[in-house]
């Protein structure tokens, strides 16, 4: 015997270990046959060939007649098909002719579809592996005929959903599902339900089932367990939610860490104040097209805290004020308050809370009522250029239509300080300035008139001005 010492061998179980585990979702059992029993390039199809003594028969790219009849199907009892070539898979006319069969596989090919229930002459089946291939769905009662069923190998194909009444039945006790492009939806809420009675617990691989678009690659089971919590919030607000993305890693031990970004829209349906409860982790809020007053929630209500996207446009909002030194105010990403009420906007809040702003916020302002004024205008024109990259909507942000009329409905940015600060109706002589200047004029020409009168004198008469006697 050879010897080897205890470590090596501790570390060789530990390789293998390792190996099965790393390689173990595409190791997928009974793949090798199809591979290992190919014909070669160029042979006929279709193409079969038994093993273990005639009780196993594998075929590529079909079955041919010759083997659907006879003694030797009659006692077949392991039937393996590798590519079938059709896009539809007739189970009543096949396994009729295969009464003793024990496992039936199918190995990648075209399947999509499954025409018929599975036939009485198939209750001795106690294996079903369809591996690889294109099906999506499976029809009710389709395996109902399958009364000794205990395997049911489904990995790697296109379902996108299943009725676990198909796993409905007491002889079945292993279910695999990995692989699918699962459509994480409430719909498969039932794959939640855990103890020894329920249908989901057949899966066995259900903890690492995962999520297809939109959801890509999310692990199934947190995802369907957040949008099941959702659609329960969601009774509570007459609003649509929507689970919109859920970041996370797809490592299956940082499960719990997946965070969630719920987009809730309340769009048009008459409120006059904002809702008072949200879903958990709501993140974009659209309550576009209501009669909302008053933002005051925003300030005061804690659900709104993590609201980063705001829409509120056709409102009936008059002012923000009260969001200057908010939480919120430094953490939206977006605020829409398109066709509002809006005079004016505390903009040195703004200034203030934007820098500071990580999200790199979004502002649309256009289609209010601006008031046009020397005393807010030139300060809101100044932020509007300052924050032209934030402001997307620059160009519809105009005066007021009831402003005068050399200025009404022109964009702010646009607008010259003469326009926004002389008001046209006012004397232009009898300001305060130009009366100074006036004066300044005149008394400037009079100092020169003196001094050339002087000058002039002095050339005639030699006589000099009457000051120039007066100083030492
Ligand atoms: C089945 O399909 C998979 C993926 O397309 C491929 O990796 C595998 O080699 C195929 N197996 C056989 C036996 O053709
Ligand atoms: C069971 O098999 C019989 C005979 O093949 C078939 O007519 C019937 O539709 C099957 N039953 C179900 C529930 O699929
Ligand atoms: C399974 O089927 C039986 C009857 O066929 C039914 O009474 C039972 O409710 C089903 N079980 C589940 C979990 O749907
Ligand atoms: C939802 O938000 C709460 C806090 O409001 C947080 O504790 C929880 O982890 C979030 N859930 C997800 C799935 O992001
Ligand atoms: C929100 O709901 C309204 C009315 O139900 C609908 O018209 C609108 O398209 C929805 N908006 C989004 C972004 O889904
Ligand atoms: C004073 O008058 C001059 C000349 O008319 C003009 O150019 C200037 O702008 C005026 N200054 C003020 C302050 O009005």
């Amino acid at each position: 015997m050879i010897f080897i010492p205890k470590t090596v061998r501790c570390i060789l179980t530990l390789l293998t270990l390792f190996i099965a585990i790393r390689f173990a979702p595409f190791s997928v059992t009974g793949f090798h046959i199809c591979e290992s029993e190919a014909p070669k390039l160029g042979g006929v199809l279709p193409i079969c060939k038994s093993k273990d003594k005639s009780h196993h028969l594998i075929c590529f790219g079909g079955i041919g007649e010759e083997w659907s009849f006879g003694l030797r199907s009659k006692y077949l009892r392991i039937l393996t098909l590798c590519e079938w070539p059709d896009i539809n898979f007739d189970p009543e006319t096949l396994l009729r002719n295969f009464p003793s069969l024990k496992s039936l596989s199918l190995f990648n090919g075209s399947i999509t579809n499954i025409l018929r229930p599975f036939p009485i002459e198939a209750q001795n089946v106690e294996k079903l592996v369809i591996i690889g291939t294109r099906l999506r769905h499976l029809s009710d009662g389709i395996l109902r005929n399958l009364s000794a069923l205990q395997i049911l190998d489904l990995r790697y194909n296109s379902f996108s959903e299943i009725n676990p009444e198909n796993f409905n039945s007491t002889s079945l006790q292993t279910v695999y599902l990995f692989g699918n492009p699962w459509k994480c939806r409430r719909e498969m809420a039932w794959i939640l339900e855990s103890g020894m009675d329920y249908l989901s617990n057949k899966i066995i691989d259900k903890a690492d089932l995962r999520c297809s678009v939109p959801y890509e690659g999310r692990p199934l089971i947190p995802v369907v367990e957040i949008i099941v919590v959702l659609g329960d919030e969601c009774q509570r607000t007459v609003c649509e939610c929507q689970l919109a993305y859920v970041y996370g890693r797809v490592d299956r031990l940082i499960q719990k860490q997946l965070k969630a970004f719920v987009s809730v829209n309340c769009s048009n349906r008459g409120l006059t104040e904002m809702p008072s409860f949200l879903p958990a982790n709501t993140t974009v809020l659209q309550l576009s097209e209501n009669k909302i007053t008053d933002l005051s929630p925003l300030a005061t209500n804690a659900v709104y805290r993590f609201v980063q996207d705001l829409y509120l446009d056709h409102n009936l909002v008059e002012s923000i004020s009260l969001l200057d030194g908010t939480h919120w105010l430094e953490n939206f990403r977006l605020l829409n308050l398109r066709n509002n009420k809006l005079t004016d906007l505390p903009t040195y809040a703004l200034e203030h809370a934007l820098p500071q702003n990580i999200n790199s916020a979004r502002l649309y302002l256009g289609h209010n009522p601006w008031r046009c004024d020397c005393l807010f205008t030139p300060g809101f024109q100044d932020f509007l250029i300052r924050y032209a990259n934030l402001v997307k909507d620059i160009n519809d942000i105009r005066c007021s239509a009831v402003e005068a009329d050399e200025i009404a409905n022109k964009q702010i940015r646009e607008l010259t300080r003469t326009e926004i600060c002389i008001s046209p109706e006012e004397d232009y002589w009898l300001l305060p300035l130009d009366v100074l200047n006036a004066t300044l004029a005149f008394l400037i020409f009079l100092v020169l008139g003196k001094l050339l009168y002087d000058y002039l004198c002095f050339k005639r008469t030699g006589k000099l001005p009457w000051i120039v006697t007066k100083i030492p």
